[in-house]
């Protein structure tokens, strides 16, 4: 069994492509020699993508895609697949995150939140690891959460779709070993992003990252460093595992 990792020229999806984490890694990629199929619901945001990504020459594939749409998903990486001829590396980063409390919540926020970041994690890595096993090569890359492991209030909805990710990347790590797929996930701590602010000011976040034994909080081009190496050959023998990228924020009560 042959089980590798990116190599310049490979395409590689990213969802949520259009700011804050997905931004930077597709542009973390784009250094590295991507070529780049960048997905989002924000056609603005994802033009922005594409320019940072092609000042670095890489080529850009860009679809309007919600990931909480299953059939939308199965068109797109049709699409995608027949365009860019082969597609080694799926990075399902999009993403939500609505406050509310268990005691307010509606049907609805829960199907919500559950449909883009666990159903649009499933079913991405569905559309693509297919194409992926038929090739014999390909890595995947969840993005989970700290709150998947330590909970949070006003977000049981958010904490509970990260850890059914952590779940699933090992699931799937587990059924596409033989075909030669490896799928790991990050789980970052908090990181400057729009994310966060929706409910602490740029000081509150900066103030609790003095807290944290590496004395900041993260950037987004932290989390697409790790994300980089996860598809890279260097973790060629890694499969099924969440890996905390925080700063050591998690050893702190
Ligand atoms: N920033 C943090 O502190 C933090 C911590 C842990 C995990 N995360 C996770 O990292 C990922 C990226 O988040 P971020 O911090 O960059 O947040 P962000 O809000 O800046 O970016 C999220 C992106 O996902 C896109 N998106 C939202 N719904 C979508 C949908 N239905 N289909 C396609 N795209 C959609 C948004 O348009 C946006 O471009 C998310 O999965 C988030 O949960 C973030």
């Amino acid at each position: 069994m042959s089980v590798s990792g990116f190599q310049t020229g490979d395409s590689v999806v990213v969802t949520g492509a259009a700011q804050g984490i997905g931004r930077a890694v597709a542009v973390a990629l784009s250094q590295r020699g991507a070529r780049l199929v960048l997905w989002d619901i924000s056609a603005e945001g994802l033009a922005e993508t594409e320019a940072l990504c092609a000042a670095n020459g890489a080529s850009c594939f860009v679809q309007q895609v919600d990931v909480g749409d299953p059939a939308r998903i199965a068109s797109a990486a049709a699409e995608a697949i027949a365009r860019q001829g082969s597609i080694f590396g799926l990075v399902n980063n999009a993403g939500i995150f609505p406050r509310v409390a268990i005691r307010d919540v509606t049907p609805d926020v829960w199907r919500q939140v559950l449909g883009v970041n666990l159903m649009g994690t499933v079913f991405c890595s569905q559309a693509f690891g297919a194409h992926m096993a038929d090739q014999g090569r390909g890595a995947v890359v969840n993005m989970a959460s700290g709150r998947a492991l330590q909970g949070t209030p006003r977000g049981a909805h958010y904490a509970a779709s990260k850890a059914g990710i952590v779940s699933f990347t090992k699931s799937f790590a587990l059924e596409y070993a033989d075909a030669g797929l490896r799928c790991n996930a990050v789980i970052p701590g908090v990181t400057e992003t729009a994310q966060p602010l929706a409910d602490s000011t740029l000081e509150e976040l900066h103030s609790r990252g003095k807290r944290i034994p590496l004395g900041r909080i993260g950037q987004p081009e932290d989390i697409a460093k790790v994300v980089c190496f996860l598809l890279s050959e260097d973790a060629a023998y890694m499969t099924g595992q969440s890996v905390p990228v925080n700063g050591g924020a998690i050893m702190v009560p």
